[in-house]
This record gives C-alpha cells, structure tokens and sequence, in this order.
C-alpha cells in the first residue's frame, strides 16, 4: 500500500471515528455509533498491516498483539458486571498510559526507527513531544492504577490526606517542568528516566487525596489524559491517526469530566483538591433522631399505582446492582395497560457512571420518549401521583437544596418529595454514595419498600397480574 492511500485510510478512520463519538451521543444512535468505532479500527489496523516500510516481523508483532488484547478483552467484556466498568475503565486507561511510556522509550533508543535522529542526537522538537508523552503517560498510569484500586474497593475510598500535600505535589510538578527543561536541552537518557519515575509518584500522589464519590470524575480526566499522551506520541512516532484520536479521546474525556462536574454542581478544582467522598460521619449519627418511618408492601405499592394517573420511575445504582430494569419495565407495562401514564427520571450522575441508567433501560427495551433528563421532568413530579424511587438516593436528597453543610450542597437533584406519594425501593436505611442521610425517608407522604431492588418489583408485578 502505497503512503497516500495508507493516509487516505486512516483519514477515513478518524472520520469513522468521529462519527463514533457523535453517535454515541444519544441512546438511539449508539449501536451505529459503535459500529462507525469498529469499522474505522479495522481500517486502522488493516492500514498499519499494510503500511510502507512495514516489514514481516513487523506484521507479526502487530497479530500477536492483536490477538494477545482482542483475547484479553473478550474474556474481559464476558466476565465483566455492568456495575464494574467505572473500574474497568480505570485499569485499561493505565495499559493505555503505560502504552505511551513504552513508546517514547522506544523512540529514545532506537530514534531511527521513527525517522527523528540517531542515538544521543534525537530532533529537539521530537524530545519535547517524548518527554510529554512520557510524563503524562506515568501520571496517568499510577493514577489510574489508584483510582482502579480505590473504584474495586481494594483500597479504601476515603481520601488520603496529609500536610502540605497541595504544596508538595506543587513542588514536584516544578521539578516535573526543570527536569522535562534539563531533558529536551540534553536528550540524557538519565533525565528521561528521572521524569519516569517522578511522573509516577506525581500521579500516585495527585489521585490519592481524592475520595471515592469523585472517582468516576477522575477516571473520565485520566481518559482525557491518556488521550493528550496519545497524540504527543503520535507526534514523536508520525502517525496521523493517532494524532487525532489522542486529540479525540483527549477532547471527550475532558467534555466529559466537565458534564459530570456540572452534574454534580462542582468545579473541577474542587474535585481534584476536595475531600469529597469520606464516610459522612457527622451525617450518619444526625440520622438516629429523625423520627419513624412508614414502611410498606408491593401489594400496596401495586395498590396505589394502579390508581394512579402518573407515575415517575426514578431509577439509581441500586437498579443497576439489581440487575432489576427488566422487571422495572414489565411493571411499566402493566401501569400502562391500567390507563397509567409512567415516565422514567433520570439524573445526570445516577448511578456510577454518565449515562448509567440509560444504558440499562435502554437494554431493557424502555421506549426513548419515555425517558426524561432531570430539566424536563422536575416540574412534572408536582403532579405526579407517585414517584417509584428505585435504588437511588443521593440524587433525590433535598439536603443538596437546603444543607450548605452538605457534601452534596449544590448538586442539582430530582424534586421526588414533590409527587403525592414517593415509594423508595431499597434494603435498608444506609445511605448512598456520597455518606448523607436523606431525610426523604421520614417523610409522611414516604413509604419504604425494604428489598432488593428486583424482587420488590417483581412482587409488585405479580400483585399488578392478580
Ligand atoms: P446512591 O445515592 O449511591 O444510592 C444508591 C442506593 O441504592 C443506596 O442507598 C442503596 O441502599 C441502594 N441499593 C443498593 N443495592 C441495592 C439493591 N440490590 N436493591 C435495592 N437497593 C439497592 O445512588 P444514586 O442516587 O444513583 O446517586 C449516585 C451517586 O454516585 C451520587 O452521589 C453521585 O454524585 C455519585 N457519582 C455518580 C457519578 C456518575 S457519572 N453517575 C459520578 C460520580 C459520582 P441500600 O444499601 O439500603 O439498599
């Protein structure tokens, strides 16, 4: 293959992959848009097969590694619960990190493969590029390594905090900067290690301090970092392709952590130096003087939906831990047979990751224009009969509107406590993610509906059949 059609081809992939991005934009147009995504990686791969100058050792190194991940990731995507791709994410962002350190050692040792210098006497311009590549490369694997660990519960989600902690990472983030100054002046092959391991500990120490509520915000910048790391490398090796796409992953990544943070009404800068995430002590132990709770049954819950004229399905992690959005659906259907108008809620940070519940109600068959973001559907709950508030919590709590001394002071939440009758479909009294008590539960227009999130339903279900 000649290098203007090897050019041509990964222009068409980066225009495939674009199209990707944008289809995956809305739940009716993400199968296509995963579909443009694989078709622009196959031209990719079958384009670099076949690149000029590629040589048959090359080829097979590029097969093994080809079958060595596809294998990994079947296995993975098999074995993997809808529940554990926040940490899924995390770790191959890491392998994508790791992937950059690798490449801009290789450019360093053996520059004449990638066409920038010899040996010692690599271009000045391809050294900058290898020493960003390099470093955010190492901040984004250690980082994303932690933030693994931290997401999996292998380590605690509580912040690690100590003195002078903003101010060391200050520090070594200068030192980063004079050693990357020292590196490009030089091209020391000790200098570029010195950056490695500095870069390492930098993304160790940057992720440490933040607490599990704002993981998935982190994982989303690290995407948006190993993107950035990406198409540093791809300067330094002269590949257009991923050049764009470092630029693409980059650019969505940080869109991302941007919505999320909007979702959550928090600045970036307060997530990255918050403490946001820890146990929610003091909240925990104002729980015990709220007064009693009114508890009910799915023959009661089936009871009063049936009566209704609306309802509103709120659905939040614990549907997603349940497994329980089939059930939701065929109880949706049921109401619906009944003369019940039902639609869904959905906040933007429900569950564990951006667009949680939508991928779930979406493989659950729920029609689109039943689904609501939470602008649209707020003013509806007030005339609302019933609000069926499954396994989610946080993203109802009024504490967001009147707490300032709440973690989740700010936070945009759905108006539940507005619908005549509010059902809350979870096991116990705990608390969600963020460690607050929601003082929704005391309501006298409340009623909790103890279990778990399926088999609550699907008792409602079969009250709704007899
Ligand atoms: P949460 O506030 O975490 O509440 C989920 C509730 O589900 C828990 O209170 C739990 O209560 C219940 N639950 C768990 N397993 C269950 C099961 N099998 N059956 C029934 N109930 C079950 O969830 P939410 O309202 O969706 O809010 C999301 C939280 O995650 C927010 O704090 C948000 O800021 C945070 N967060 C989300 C994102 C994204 S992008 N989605 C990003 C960062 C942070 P029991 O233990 O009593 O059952």
């Amino acid at each position: 293959m000649g290098a203007t059609v090897s050019t041509l081809a990964y222009l068409a992939a980066s225009v495939l992959f674009i199209l990707a991005l944008r289809g995956l934009s809305h739940p009716e147009t993400s199968r296509q848009g995963n579909v443009f995504g694989m078709v622009g990686m196959a031209i990719a791969i079958v384009a670099t097969l076949f690149r000029p100058g590629m040589s048959g050792g090359g080829v097979a190194l590029v097969l093994l590694g080809l079958a060595a991940g596809g294998a990994g990731g079947y296995v993975i995507a098999q074995r993997i619960q809808m529940t554990a791709l926040p940490q899924l994410v995390a770790a191959f962002h890491s392998l994508v990190g790791m992937a950059a350190v690798f490449v801009a050692a290789a450019a360093l040792y053996a520059p004449e493969s990638f066409g920038i210098g010899t040996r010692g006497h690599v271009k000045t311009a391809s050294l900058v590029e290898m020493s960003l590549g390099l470093a955010i490369g190492a901040v984004t694997f250690s980082g994303s390594v932690i933030a693994f660990l931290k997401l999996d519960g292998r380590m605690s989600g509580a912040p690690i905090l100590f003195r002078n902690q903003h101010l060391l990472n200050l520090g070594l983030g200068i030192l980063l900067l004079l050693l990357v100054i020292g590196f490009v002046g030089s091209g020391s092959e000790a200098l570029f290690w010195l950056i490695a391991l500095l870069s390492f500990a930098l993304g160790f120490l940057l992720i440490i301090p933040i607490g599990g509520a704002d993981m998935p915000v982190v994982v989303s910048m690290l995407n948006s970092y190993s993107g950035w790391a990406a198409a540093g490398i791809g300067f330094t090796v002269g590949n257009l392709l991923l050049i764009i796409t470092g630029a693409l992953v980059g650019a969505s990544g940080a869109i991302l952590s941007y919505i999320m943070c909007k979702g959550m009404n928090r600045s970036i800068v307060n997530v990255l130096l918050g403490g946001f995430g820890t146990e929610g002590g003091a909240a925990a132990a104002a729980r015990a003087d709220r007064g009693p709770v009114k508890v009910g049954s799915p023959e009661d819950a089936a009871f009063i939906m049936k009566n209704a004229s609306k309802v509103i399905i709120v659905p939040g992690y614990g549907m997603a831990v349940a497994q329980a959005q089939q059930v939701v659906r065929e109880m949706a259907d049921l109401l619906k047979k009944e003369g019940v108008e039902v639609k869904y809620a959905i906040h933007p940070v429900a569950g564990r990751m951006p667009g949680h519940m939508n991928v779930l109600l979406a493989e659950a068959n729920v029609p689109y224009d039943e689904v609501f973001e939470l602008e649209e559907i707020n003013p509806e709950f007030a005339e609302a009969d019933v609000a069926y508030v499954i396994g989610a919590n946080d993203v109802t709590n009024p504490a967001a509107k009147t707490d300032p001394s709440s973690p989740i002071y700010g936070m945009p939440i759905l108006d539940v406590e507005k619908a005549k009758t509010v059902f809350f479909v979870k096991r116990s009294m705990a608390s969600g993610y963020a460690g607050v008590d929601n003082e929704l539960f005391y309501r006298p227009n409340t009623m909790m509906l103890f279990g778990d999130a399926k088999k609550v339903t699907q008792e409602i279900v079969q009250a709704l059949q007899r």
